[in-house]
């Protein structure tokens, strides 16, 4: 049997790799029907024609718990590529912009479209004010409706580059169909809290390359800020609550 390397270790999961696959294993408190959803929404990602790792199983753990089994990928991360050779971060983030503008360009109307999971989302918040709840409701009524697929947490630690330069998108449990914009915003999110710089240059670049234009960009940033506060804490949760109060004087 191939040795067991963990590679990460949350507190909800643990991800490894025996040999040539993967598994992705759930502690017993996590929800059955959020490891399902997660393999349902990346087994849509694969049928779509999408460079992600073939799925193999669900399957229950001793412990109690789920795990999913698929394709192990040969190759690093951007994320890893970006820590090695930081002289090539301004390459790695066109490829990383590039790649998202390809996976974006797919249609998967399977999957549950952005604006109503975000709708959820805000009207279940109880840490934001009912008349914000309102502002940001009204903005996301205000939005075109799209039906593009969204990764919903498109970072350098998601995508994968083989030897042969060929990529790999992984971790789909967010995805969903809807506007590029704000899977955009999500993105421009996750680099704010890590590197505001790169996150600026991101920006600029993604608007370029899409030919978006940034005050589009923007007015999703207090939606998607709200949806996302229920994962942050601390200082990183006061720095998403400045973005959500821009929905209210606006
Ligand atoms: N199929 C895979 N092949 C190779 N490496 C993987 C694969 N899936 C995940 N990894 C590695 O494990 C890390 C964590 O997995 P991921 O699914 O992104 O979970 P999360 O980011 O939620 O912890 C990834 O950043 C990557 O380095
Ligand atoms: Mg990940």
């Amino acid at each position: 049997m191939a040795e067991r390397i963990i590679l990460e270790e949350k507190s909800y999961k643990t991800v490894c790799r025996e040999g040539n696959i993967l598994i992705k294993s759930f502690v017993p408190s996590h929800p059955k029907s959020n490891v399902y959803n997660e393999a349902y929404i990346h087994s849509c990602v694969e049928e779509a024609g999408i460079p992600v790792p073939k799925i193999i199983s669900v399957t229950p753990s001793e412990d109690g718990g789920f795990a999913i089994a698929m394709e192990f990928i040969e190759g690093k991360t951007l994320q890893q590529m970006m820590a090695e050779t930081p002289e090539k971060t301004d390459e790695y983030l066109e490829r990383f912009v590039d790649i998202q503008l390809e996976v974006g360009a797919h249609r998967t109307p399977k999957l549950r479209n952005t604006r109503y999971k975000m709708i959820d989302i805000i009207n279940g918040l109880t840490e934001i004010d009912a008349s914000t709840r309102y502002e940001l409701l009204q903005r996301i009524h205000g939005m075109k409706r799209h039906t593009k697929l969204c990764h919903g947490d498109f970072v350098p630690s998601n995508v994968i580059i083989r030897d042969d330069g060929s990529y790999c998108v992984i971790d789909w449990a967010h995805a969903t169909s809807g506007n590029a914009g704000a899977d955009a915003a999500i993105t421009y999110l996750r680099f704010t809290l890590e590197d505001p710089e790169l996150a600026d240059k991101y920006l600029r670049l993604f608007c370029r390359k899409a030919d978006m234009a940034i005050q589009y960009i923007q007015t999703w940033m207090p939606i998607v800020a709200a949806a996302e506060l229920p994962r942050y804490k601390g200082a990183e949760r006061e720095l998403l609550e400045q973005w959500i109060s821009v929905a209210e004087y606006q």
